[in-house]
């Protein structure tokens, strides 16, 4: 039955925790209906859309693992049971293994891109279906692994870059129905999967060596993905597609020689010393 066919609708996978949890707080602050997808944790996701709820909007919980095509289904069935449209779809939720390539075996690779890039594209063909005359926004949730190669993140990476591609062509395929297809790429941003990420992964450098030479010295929030999100969501981003929004403190602008590894006077220029 269709409760409320007006409200705005925004399908967030991957809203229980992390930054899909912030950004559907922020949306629910707006007003919209989030409908908060999650996998494994029903307690979580229920405290998120209560956050949803107290911030001023509303929403469904629709549990449904993304990964596979009948998770994609039953997302979507979730979402026909309660709204007539789909005003927005983020694709947020990640997963793969961490592991050097020479030790990736076939289920890594069919799981990474079924998980990473195919639910975006089946996501967003649903979400497409159900978007009004007057247009959406599509946004995918994506990292600096598909822009550039470091240990242990290519299976992730990979998918990442084909998803952003499909992007790109989403844009162009959407763009006459007024539908926004756009990116967003995080780099360190502190949440739980960061922290598996250095602190889990056997091996893994210190996060300290990595954050000593981003440009703004720290890795990123939560915050500042969701609103990078939100603003792709947004009115003011109106004329906006097919673009990657690069969200990293600079991560990706550079290149040795750092400057944390440099010494003497040139470190100081750059590092002045405590008084
Ligand atoms: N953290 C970073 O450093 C960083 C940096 C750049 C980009 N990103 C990107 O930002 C996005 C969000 O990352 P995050 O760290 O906030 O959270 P995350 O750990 O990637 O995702 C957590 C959320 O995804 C859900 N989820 C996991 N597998 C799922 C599946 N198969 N089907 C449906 N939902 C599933 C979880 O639900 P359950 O708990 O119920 O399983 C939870 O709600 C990801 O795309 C990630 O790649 C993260």
């Amino acid at each position: 039955m269709v409760e409320n066919p007006a409200p705005r609708v925004v399908v967030i996978t991957g809203a229980s925790r992390g930054i899909g949890r912030l950004l559907a707080q922020k949306l629910g602050a707006e007003g919209a209906h989030v409908v908060v997808n999650y996998k494994g944790n029903a307690d979580l996701a229920a405290e998120s859309l209560a956050d949803v709820t107290a911030a001023g909007g509303g929403g469904v919980v629709a549990q449904a693992d993304i990964e596979t095509p009948d998770g994609i289904d039953a997302l979507f069935a979730v979402v026909d049971e309660h709204y007539d449209h789909v005003d927005a779809f983020v694709a947020n939720a990640a997963a793969a293994a961490f592991k050097p390539v020479s030790e990736l075996k076939l289920h890594h690779l069919d799981r990474s891109y079924a998980m990473n890039a195919r639910s975006f594209v089946l996501g967003a063909q649903a979400a497409a279906k159900r978007m009004p005359a007057a247009g959406g926004r599509i946004v995918y949730i994506s990292s600096y692994g598909s822009l550039r190669a470091f240990a242990t993140y290519a299976a992730l990476g990979a998918a990442k870059a084909m998803a952003e591609q499909y992007m790109k062509f989403m844009a162009v395929e959407f763009g006459p129905r007024g539908i926004t297809v756009n990116a967003v790429n995080g780099g360190l941003i502190d949440t739980d999967s960061l922290d598996y990420f250095y602190n889990k992964v056997p091996g893994m450098a210190p996060i300290a060596s990595v954050l000593e030479k981003l440009p703004l010295q720290r890795p990123g929030t939560a915050d500042d993905m969701a609103d990078a999100a939100q603003f792709l969501l947004g009115e003011k981003a109106g004329y906006i597609t097919g673009q990657v929004l690069v969200v990293d403190g600079g991560l990706t602008i550079i290149a040795p020689p750092f400057w944390s590894d440099t010494t003497g006077a040139l470190h100081d220029a750059v590092f002045p010393p405590a008084h």
